[in-house]
């Protein structure tokens, strides 16, 4: 029960992955800070919680600074110290790289890279002053490597990867910890809202997806690998391979990058 009485920020929290962490870090008796845009889905996931110390919503978009700035005022406002940020929320892409206009790459970047980097520069300062805390990055493994259908998204994350390893290796003296995730295919609604090169939601759910690890596992794994302070960790079935394809066996990677059904 690490967990209890910790406070404990999750982004995304509305759906999938999020959902999951926000139930189990209920369970534990987490201080919970659960946000994303949809504050009516909020309300009820915070309905759900009946075991966590505090539940506090806060909605925000991520591809909003100035609606990321408005939280972090809300939430450091009311909180007296912070464990844990989950940077959770994000949206993928299924498009081919000729396909997806700049408008598209500058919007997965905001979302996933420019909204928790806008979030993280609220929360260092106090995370240093106050002497601890806790990154954990939701990454994917496709934050390690690239893959068909996924160049904006690929990058998003590899950008995360550096500003995160980055800002680690500055403040691991500090005692500020940064765990990076990296899923492979969890059952979610990620396919559902990945967006398209016409840049709107394909509304559809990739088999991958629906044949991939819950999002309750995924979190319970995520939850593990925090608590023991891992620096980075893979979750998910044999697609994790990939991870080490290409860091030992490049050239096997490049041919099934190439060549896998990529949804
Ligand atoms: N599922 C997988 O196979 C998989 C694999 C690797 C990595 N991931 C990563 O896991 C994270 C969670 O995704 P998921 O699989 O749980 O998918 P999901 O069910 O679609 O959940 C995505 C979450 O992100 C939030 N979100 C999306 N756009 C946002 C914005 N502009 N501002 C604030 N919140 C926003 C959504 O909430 P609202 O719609 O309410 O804003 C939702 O809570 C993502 O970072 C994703 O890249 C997932």
């Amino acid at each position: 029960m690490s967990y209890k009485n910790k406070t404990v920020w999750i982004t995304g929290a509305s759906s999938g992955i999020g959902e999951a962490l926000t139930l189990n870090l209920a369970e534990q008796g987490a201080h919970l800070i659960i946000s994303s845009r949809r504050s009516e889905s909020l309300e009820k996931l915070a309905e759900r919680c009946e075991k966590a110390a505090s539940i506090l919503i806060v909605p925000l978009d991520l591809e909003d600074e100035q609606s990321v700035q408005n939280a972090a005022d809300e939430v450091l406002e009311k909180i007296k110290e912070l464990h844990y940020v989950f940077h959770n929320g994000g949206i993928s892409q299924r498009s081919l790289t000729h396909e997806t206009s700049l408008d598209i790459d500058h919007k997965l970047m905001q979302v996933n890279y420019f909204g928790a980097i806008s979030l993280t520069k609220r929360i260092l300062p106090v995370f240093l002053n106050q002497g601890f805390g806790h990154f954990v990055v939701t990454s994917t493994i496709s934050g390690v490597f690239g893959f068909p259908l996924r160049s904006a998204y690929s990058a998003s994350k590899h950008a995360l990867h550096g500003y995160f390893d980055s800002l680690r290796a500055e403040h691991v003296k500090n005692n500020i910890d940064v765990t990076i995730v990296c899923p492979g295919r969890i059952k979610t609604n990620i396919s559902l809202n990945a967006i398209g090169a016409d840049g709107k939601a394909t509304g559809v759910m990739d088999d991958a997806q629906n044949n991939g690890m819950s999002a309750d596992l995924c979190a319970k794994k995520m939850l593990k690998a925090v608590e023991k302070k891992k620096k980075e960790i893979y979750i998910g079935g044999k697609e994790i391979l990939m991870v080490y394809f290409k860091r030992f066996i490049p050239s096997l990677y490049y041919k099934l990058a190439a060549t896998v059904k990529p949804d």
